[in-house]
């Protein structure tokens, strides 16, 4: 760790943060903090608030109520705040004239970081040649491996990412999940934000998890998972109910079968075969985790989208879609200064 990064303790805590548009609630009464040292995932359905919630904390638009702080501090009266914070949010929005290169020499030269440094960071995320063109021709993985070279340009304490592993192939998530886990061992603070699960479950330790700019879950990765399960179905749960049973397994009644608190599905198998009982049905049942989420993304009542979104605030329009091509676009979305305010 550097000596600046030692300053910091790393923590970031949101508090009552609320964000309305004219009527709509887009972040409402929010509440979580993030500990350095691990991989905290900020997850939601499309239109549950993440960006906004992540745009507050990075100055760039002001809570209606509400506080989110960096080490208690906001983030515009952090000084010189790239060298503390690292943050990539919409990979969207590049100068589409600019090479990937000038652009990170432009956040460089802010930063007060040697143009060395830049090439260093182009090579660690795996587009050194590519960065020599234009951004305006990028795919959406060169954008997300771009945005997190910038983030990482000043050798931040606190890294915040939203949806990094959007656009990425397998190979790339694999990569990303591997870089994440080895800043967060070296005591950094990451927070990233998702819309799928599956994408980052593996790479986080904790969760928050937000639906219609609420939270409805935070804690560990295992502590939401549940305990696990197994899913049986036997022409005789009787019989099979007393062998598992009999095994010091726990069994409860489910519609067409039975739930047996198992991590593995060859106990139960095991079991039913010494006793003598056929199965016809034997899975993993699906983790409280994923339960939770599915819920989440799958009900419309939780579809917080704004009908009437502000058209002329660029930066937002349609979360996930890119900015129209044509105009250069202003890099709003990468690391700053946390001058500007939009709205
Ligand atoms: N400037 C704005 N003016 C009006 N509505 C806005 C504005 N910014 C965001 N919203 C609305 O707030 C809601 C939350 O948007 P936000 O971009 O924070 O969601 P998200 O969780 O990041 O979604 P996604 O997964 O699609 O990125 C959306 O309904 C969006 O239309
Ligand atoms: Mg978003």
């Amino acid at each position: 760790m550097n000596a600046t990064r030692d300053a910091w303790t790393g923590e970031i805590e949101i508090r009552g943060l609320t964000k309305r548009f004219g009527d709509f609630t887009a972040v409402d009464d929010l509440d979580f903090t993030v500990q350095p040292g691990q991989v905290t995932g900020f997850l939601g359905p499309n239109g549950s608030g993440k960006t906004t919630t992540l745009r507050m904390l990075l100055g760039l638009i002001r809570p209606t109520s509400g506080t989110a702080t960096i080490d208690g501090r906001n983030y515009r009266d952090i000084p010189n705040p790239l060298t503390v914070v690292g943050s990539a949010l919409e990979a969207t929005n590049f100068h589409p004239g600019r090479t990937g290169r000038d652009h990170l020499r432009v956040l460089a030269a802010v930063a007060g970081v040697s143009d060395q440094r830049v090439d260093e960071l182009l090579d660690l995320v795996g587009i050194p040649a590519a960065a020599r063109k234009r951004a305006g021709g990028y795919s959406m993985g060169m954008r997300q491996r771009l945005g997190l070279a910038g983030a990482l340009l000043a050798d931040p304490q606190i890294i915040i990412l939203d949806e990094p592993a959007n656009g990425l192939d397998p190979e790339g998530i694999r990569w990303l999940r591997g870089f994440l886990r080895h800043l967060a061992s070296e005591g950094r603070t990451l927070l990233i934000s998702s819309h799928m699960l599956s994408e980052v479950e593996q790479t986080v330790d904790e969760v928050v998890i937000i639906a219609n700019g609420r939270r409805v879950a935070q804690g560990s990765v295992t502590e939401l998972r549940g305990v696990p399960t197994a899913f049986v179905r036997s022409p005789d749960p009787v019989g099979l109910t007393r062998a598992l049973s009999a095994a010091g397994l726990s069994v409860a009644a489910a519609p067409g079968g039975l739930l047996v608190t198992a991590d593995n599905t060859d106990v139960v198998g095991d079991v039913a075969l010494a006793a003598g009982v056929a199965i016809h049905e034997l899975r993993q049942q699906q983790t409280h985790l994923e339960d939770l989420f599915f819920n989440l993304t799958e009900s419309e009542g939780n579809r917080n989208l704004n009908p009437d979104p502000d058209p002329n605030n660029s930066a937002v329009g349609s979360p996930g879609l890119p900015p129209p091509t044509g105009a250069p676009q202003i890099p709003v979305g990468t690391p700053h200064t946390g001058s500007e305010e939009q709205r």
